[in-house]
C-alpha cells in the first residue's frame, strides 16, 4: 500500500500528468473514510474505496487478486471498451421492465450475485447479508462451495431458491454428497466450475498479504467450509484435473437440479456443453483468477452465443461494474449477468445495506442505459445496439484503480 501511495505522489508531481492535482490525490486517498453512509456512494468504484478502509489488506488481496500479472483481470474491464452502444431515439421508454426468468428463477433484474467464497472475511453478516440484500431487491444469487455459511441458512435468508456453485472435487462420492445436500436445501441449479484444473498463482493476493501484519490465521485455519461437514477432506482436491465432458451426464443422473457449466470461453466448448446436456452455459474466466492472458469475458460472449444458438440460456460474469457493461452483455447474447467483487465491496463496506446499495447503483445504471438506447424491455436489447470496433479503446486510467 505504501509503495502505491508513493507512486501516486510521484504521479501527482509528474509533468506527465499535469491535470492530476495534489488536491485530487487527497480526495482519492481519503474517499473511503469520508463516505460513511451507503447513500453517499455513487458508484461501485467508490464502494471499493470504502471496503478498503474496513477489510484487512490480506482479505482484500484475496478478493481483488487475479493471477500472475493480473492480465486477464484487466482484460475483463478493458474488453468492454471494444464495444460501443448504438442508441436508437424517439422510442417510448417511459415504462421499463427488467424482470427475467431464467431456468425457472424469477428475478427483478438480470443482474445476479456470483459465487464468492469466504464472505465472512469481509463482514460478520457474510453470505447472510448478501442473501438478504438479494432478497430485498429481488436479485438472484449463486452460493459458493467455499461459502463461510451453511447452504441451508443462506437459502432460508434468501427466502427463495438459490443456486449452488460446485467445485468438482477429486472424489466423486463427495461431489454426490454436495449435490444431494444442495438439492435438499432447495437449490434449483448447480453451477460446475471447470476453469481451474491446473492450480493458479495469485500474486496480488500474496503481495497484499505481505503488507498485512495483522494475525488473521483464525480466519484461515480450523474453519473448514460448512459444505464439507461430515466429509474428511484430507487429501481431497477441490478441483479435479481428470474431469472430462462426461461429467455433465453423470451429474444429471445424480441430481434433478439444472446443471450449468461455468467457465466457458470458446465456441467449441459451448457447443460441447450443450451437446452433453448442459442446461445453461456460463461464460466466465473466474474473474481473471484462472487462466492468465485470456480474453475479457465480454469478448468471449459473441462466439459462445453463436455456438449456443439460443438452445440454452447463457449467463456471464467478469469485470461488470457499470450498467452499460450489463447492457452490452445482454445485447451480445447473455440472458443474465453476474457481479462478484462489487457486491463483496458493498458487504465489506456496510454489510447487507452495502450490498443493497451496489445492486441499486448497477440496476439504476442499467435502466439509464436502457432508456438512453431506446430499449425499454430486456428482449428489445439485440446485437444491433452494440458496435464491435474490433479493438480495445485506450481508456482513462483512474488513479483510484492504482490504490
Ligand atoms: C474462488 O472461487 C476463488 O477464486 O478464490
Amino acid at each position: 500500500m505504501t509503495h502505491r501511495r508513493n507512486f501516486l505522489k510521484y504521479l501527482a508531481a509528474s509533468p506527465l500528468l499535469t491535470s492530476y492535482s495534489a488536491f485530487a490525490q487527497e480526495v482519492e486517498e481519503t474517499l473511503g473514510e469520508r463516505l460513511i453512509d451507503p447513500s453517499e456512494v455513487i458508484n461501485v468504484f467508490e464502494m471499493e474505496a470504502v471496503a478498503k478502509t474496513n477489510i484487512p489488506p490480506a482479505h482484500m488481496g484475496y478478493l481483488n487478486t487475479g493471477v500472475d500479472s493480473d492480465e486477464t483481470l484487466r482484460a475483463n474491464r478493458d474488453g468492454f471498451s471494444r464495444y460501443q452502444i448504438k442508441p436508437r431515439r424517439l422510442v417510448n421508454v417511459s415504462e421499463t421492465d427488467t424482470r427475467v426468468n431464467f431456468l425457472g428463477a424469477d428475478a427483478e433484474s438480470p443482474i445476479f450475485l456470483c459465487p464468492v467464497g469466504s464472505q465472512g472475511a469481509y463482514h460478520a453478516e457474510a453470505e447472510l447479508g448478501s442473501a438478504r440484500a438479494a432478497a430485498a431487491r429481488g436479485h438472484h444469487m449463486v452460493l459458493s462451495t467455499q461459502s463461510s455459511t451453511a447452504v441451508e441458512a443462506v437459502a432460508e435468508a434468501k427466502g427463495a431458491p438459490i443456486w449452488h456453485q460446485l467445485y468438482p472435487t477429486t472424489r466423486w462420492e463427495y461431489t454426490v454428497a454436495i449435490l444431494q445436500r444442495a438439492e435438499a436445501a432447495g437449490c434449483t441449479s448447480v453451477c460446475l466450475t471447470i476453469d481451474l484444473p491446473g492450480g493458479r498463482n495469485t500474486e496480488t493476493q500474496s503481495i497484499m498479504t505481505r503488507e498485512d501484519d495483522r494475525n488473521c490465521s483464525a480466519c484461515h485455519t480450523g474453519t473448514p467450509k460448512p459444505i464439507f461437514d461430515g466429509l474428511d477432506m484430507r487429501g481431497v482436491g477441490l478441483n479435479n484435473p481428470g474431469l472430462t465432458w462426461d461429467v455433465i451426464g453423470r451429474m444429471k443422473e445424480t441430481t434433478e437440479m439444472n446443471v450449468i457449466i461455468k467457465g466457458i470461453e470458446v465456441a467449441s466448448d459451448a457447443a460441447l456443453a450443450v451437446q452433453h446436456g448442459a442446461d445453461a452455459v456460463w461464460v466466465s474466466n473466474h474473474g481473471g483468477r484462472a487462466t492468465e492472458t485470456a480474453r475479457g469475458s465480454i469478448e468471449c460472449l459473441p462466439e459462445v452465443a453463436a455456438a449456443v444458438g439460443g438452445r440454452v440460456p447463457i449467463i456471464i460474469d467478469g469485470g461488470f461494474r457499470r450498467g452499460t457493461d450489463v447492457f452490452k452483455a445482454l445485447a451480445l447474447g447473455a440472458d443474465a449477468v453476474g457481479i462478484g467483487r462489487p457486491y463483496c465491496w458493498g458487504l465489506g463496506a456496510f454489510g447487507q445495506v452495502g450490498v443493497e446499495r451496489v445492486l441499486d447503483l448497477m440496476q439504476r445504471e442499467l435502466l439509464i442505459a436502457m432508456r438512453g438506447s431506446g430499449t425499454p424491455v430486456l428482449n428489445a436489447i439485440g446485437q444491433e445496439y452494440v458496435h464491435d470496433s474490433g479493438r480495445r479503446m485506450p481508456g482513462a486510467t483512474f488513479v483510484r484503480d492504482l490504490m
